[in-house]
């Protein structure tokens, strides 16, 4: 029978959210990056990771970089959670650019790639993600309003607040590719 596993590295609990709807949708186990051993890998048919996107890069992803030799016989599925939303071609073609510098030409070409739409509590950000949104909203507040793309504006209108776009729907293409 066909083993599948869901890692995850959530920061705020958007990704695990995700990682779990999944794991319910497919019966297997849903384990949290930092409790996974990769001498574990060999036991999966099939490895689903998923991370928060920060700064365009995926949260823990070295998890499957740093072991590829273990994953390459694998189906692997790769799934973003983001602020950005992932029905703009843009902005999955931008995350894309990021993963294929971080992500070997056999790897982009082996991993099935997946992104969801996470969201963002300002209130229960650490300190330097804090700052860091702070230095992105100043940013953009000198920026031309005409060059200022959705996202960006997302950014400004609702910065300091609770947004949460999780949907257990969008989760369908990616189980549906597992099963
Ligand atoms: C400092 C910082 C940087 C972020 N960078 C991005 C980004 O590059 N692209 C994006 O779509 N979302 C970005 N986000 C939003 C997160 O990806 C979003 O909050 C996500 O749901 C986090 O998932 P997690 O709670 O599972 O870690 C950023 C958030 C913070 C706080």
């Amino acid at each position: 029978m066909n083993k599948t596993a869901v890692i995850y590295e959530s920061k705020y609990g958007f990704t695990k959210r995700y990682a779990e709807w999944i794991a319910e949708a497919l019966s297997c186990p849903a384990f949290e990056r930092k409790k996974f051993c990769p001498k574990d890998f060999p036991q999966y048919d099939t490895v689903i990771y998923g991370g928060g996107l920060y700064a365009g890069s995926v949260s823990g992803i070295r998890l499957i970089t740093e072991n590829w030799r273990l994953l390459s016989d694998k189906k692997i599925v790769l799934f973003t959670c983001g602020l950005a939303n992932p029905e703009d071609p843009y902005n999955i073609s931008n995350i894309r650019e990021t993963l294929s510098k971080i992500l070997s030409d056999d790897m982009m070409k082996q991993i099935c790639l997946f992104h969801l739409q996470g969201g963002i509590d300002y209130s229960r950000l650490n300190l330097i993600h804090k700052t860091m949104m702070s230095i992105l909203r100043k940013m953009l507040l000198k920026k031309d309003e005409h060059s200022l793309r959705k996202e960006d504006r997302l950014i400004l209108e609702t910065y300091g607040q609770n947004l949460d776009f999780t949907n257990k729907e969008s989760i369908r293409p990616l189980v549906e590719y597992v099963l």
